[in-house]
């Protein structure tokens, strides 16, 4: 029997945690505080973003959404960035990619202070995960961790393949399973043959935002399936980079979407944001 992933279920279970944690702070007069940056009309974009202001609320964290036109400039969006590097009061500052043409969003990463940075995507951060001493760390590679983790999966030893090196997912993702000890391949556009790999693998991490990229056929029986993907079918249903339905019956544990991947991601994000204002109360 395939093992299904639940990324909802632990998401409700951590919910419980941040709740006492958040409440623990606020004896000490601090409420976490979250600054998220939306730039232009992206529309995936900003349905990631009320998830995170509602998420927050429920958790009683202070979210500040700041909602910029599509014709910001870089140096208005560094100013604002700026602006929230010294506020006080705010522990995390998130800029949600991607950015319109004009913005260079590694000048935006440079811009984040390392130490609000909740997203992990700042090369501080990621040259701290690749040098095995992590710090603030990319949320949705760390929801897998957790969600493998909580379902008794240890990744050492596995060879695992990481489809996509985003700076969101598949870099981050490759430097936290190289520090589990995983031998991991990193996979991308100009791979010569990802099936072939992805076939002798005990890991896929599968994040190429091609619908149903893996098939049963690409999966060694017995392996481990996580889906990042969030890919739309051409009757416009939501689904994942996995064909979920046919691999579930050759692998032994895999992610749904959507109530896998997608939950954790928030869930980390906010629990990080708690962590870096637990730094505040020291
Ligand atoms: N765009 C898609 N996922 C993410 C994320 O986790 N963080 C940010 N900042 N942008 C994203």
């Amino acid at each position: 029997m395939v093992k299904l992933l639940d990324g909802k279920k632990l998401s409700q279970k951590m919910n419980v945690q941040m709740k006492q944690d958040v409440a623990a702070l606020a004896t000490q007069g601090i409420i976490p505080g979250l600054a998220v940056i939306l730039v232009g009309d992206d529309a995936a974009s900003h349905i990631y973003v009320r998830n995170k202001k509602r998420r927050a609320e429920k958790l009683g964290i202070r979210s500040v959404i700041e909602e910029l036109p599509v014709t910001t400039t870089e140096t208005e969006l560094l100013q604002l960035i700026d602006q929230y590097n010294r506020d006080p009061e705010i522990d995390g500052i998130l800029v949600q990619l991607p950015l319109p043409a004009q913005i260079d969003p590694w000048h935006v990463l440079l811009a984040i202070d390392p130490h609000k940075d909740v997203d992990g995507f700042s090369p501080v951060n990621m040259g701290k995960l690749w040098s095995g001493r992590p710090d603030v760390i990319a949320c949705t590679p760390l929801g897998i961790m957790k969600l493998l983790a909580a379902n008794g999966i240890d990744v050492a030893g596995m060879d695992a393949l990481v489809i996509g090196r985003s700076t969101i997912v598949g870099r981050p993702m490759a430097g936290l399973l190289v520090n589990a000890d995983a031998t991991v391949t990193i996979a991308h556009t100009k791979t010569n043959d990802v099936k072939a790999i992805a076939r002798r693998s005990d890991l896929i991490v599968a994040a190429c935002g091609v619908a149903h990229f893996i098939t049963a056929d690409d999966v060694k029986p017995g392996a481990v399936v996580v889906d990042v993907g969030m890919d739309r079918l051409p009757d416009g249903k939501l689904t994942g980079d996995v064909d979920f339905e046919h691999v579930k019956d050759v692998a032994s544990a895999i992610t749904p979407v959507p109530g896998g991947v997608g939950p954790m991601t928030i869930t980390m994000l906010m629990n990080q944001t708690i962590q870096l204002a637990k730094g505040r109360a020291q």
